[in-house]
């Protein structure tokens, strides 16, 4: 009799691969990022942050920069910041920032999201930022790192280490981290009322039960990526906030499963992309906001009628979508402004059954790194 012990695979906690386990501890990540945000009074304290309210009222702007996922987090900051704190934000990717002459003063708060801390362009930018007189701060996982020394402010998001390379509970947790900097910038700068604010926070914490909520849906996915496994091309439609969470959706497919994927705003597809739709593309359609739901609906017969295969998502309680699209993903009832928090996950599961099926070494994709720290 012979006990094989295998290091990498007892660090998987049972897990096939990394990227599974990690999408398996959002629960817990959340949690562990919102719970040390929150004081006994249930307000927003964020004890690194040494923000005072005039400060706070002294921004004119937000400038969001960051790489790759960190980037799809900051799109969905922008709109959280604009909601709750009513400031004006730019999102940018930092190779872009960098070389731009961006318009940054010492009235701008700005923001760079890492989750490694370490990506050479966000650095850059942050640097170049700062050089411009702009009050710094980072949102980043790894304490130490290179960003989170340089920036002013930092705010740790406590998702524990992410080895797999694709970006999973780390994103999850910089959208925490944005929800609980702009109800706090909210109620500081009199934008958000106490009680607005207290419902949201209450809503949040709800979240990590949500979250393992959606967790138990695994198989019914499974079993939709084993359907579609061996589409050549993929589309992701969404307005508002969906489109942002789309993005990240898309960007997740084609990092570890190499299908040709793109996210477009649902409002633009018929301005070009829509060309592109024949029988059998596969469309993921996200469509959890309430005012923009019909739109979303006729946006998704639109493809349907160019013969696309249709993975819907909503928020449960949803009939007409039943209907509509080939298949339903529902994500638990909540406020339309924090859906992200819910609707990554499922996105999340459905790349990663699609890889698995497709044999891709799903926590190293080839070509990809996990920190990309040269230019
Ligand atoms: C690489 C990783 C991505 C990550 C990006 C930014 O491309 O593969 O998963 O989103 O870098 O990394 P950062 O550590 O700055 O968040």
């Amino acid at each position: 009799y012979r006990v094989t012990w295998d290091v990498a695979s007892a660090e998987k906690d049972g897990y096939e691969h990394f990227m599974m386990k990690e999408i398996h501890e959002q629960p817990k990540a959340i949690k562990d990022t919102l719970s040390p945000r929150l004081n006994d009074e249930g307000f927003i304290e964020i004890d690194e942050f040494n923000l005072t309210k005039k400060d706070i009222e002294g921004f004119d702007k937000v400038m969001v920069v960051a790489c790759g996922t960190a980037y799809h987090a900051g799109l969905i900051g922008k709109f959280a910041l604009e909601k709750f704190a009513k400031i004006p934000v730019e999102v940018d990717v930092a190779s872009e920032f960098r070389y731009r002459d961006p318009f940054v003063t010492d009235k701008t708060l700005f923001i760079a999201v890492s989750q490694s801390g370490e990506t050479a362009d966000t650095l850059a930018a942050l640097r170049e930022a700062k050089a411009r007189g702009a009050r710094t701060m980072a949102i980043t996982n790894v304490v130490g790192s290179r960003i989170s020394r340089e920036a002013d402010d930092v705010y740790y998001t406590w998702a524990g280490p992410e080895i797999a390379v694709a970006s999973t509970k780390a994103y999850i947790t910089q959208l925490v981290a944005f929800y609980t900097i702009a109800l706090d910038l909210g109620l500081k700068n009199g934008s958000l009322k106490e009680e607005a604010y207290h419902r949201v926070i209450q809503e949040l914490k709800g979240f990590p039960e949500k979250a393992e909520a959606l967790l138990q849906y695994k198989k019914d996915i499974q079993f939709l990526a084993d359907e579609q496994f061996n589409s050549t091309s993929a589309f992701y439609i969404g307005r508002g906030i969906d489109d942002a969470v789309a993005k990240e959706g898309s960007l997740k497919l084609k990092e570890i499963s190499y299908i040709h994927s793109e996210s477009i705003a649902a409002g633009e597809l018929k301005h070009g992309t829509i060309a592109l739709i024949e029988e059998g593309t596969l469309v993921v359609a996200l469509a959890t906001q309430d005012h923009l739901y019909d739109k979303m609906l006729s946006g998704i017969q639109e493809v349907k009628a160019r013969g696309a295969y249709v993975i819907a998502m909503a928020k449960e309680g949803n009939q007409e979508i039943y209907k509509t699209a080939n298949a339903v993903i529902t994500i638990p009832d909540t406020f339309d402004e924090l859906t992200p928090i819910l609707s990554v996950i499922p996105l999340q599961l459905l790349s990663y059954y699609i890889a698995v099926a497709r044999g891709c070494d799903v926590d190293k994709p080839k070509n990809l790194a996990k920190s990309v720290t040269v230019e």
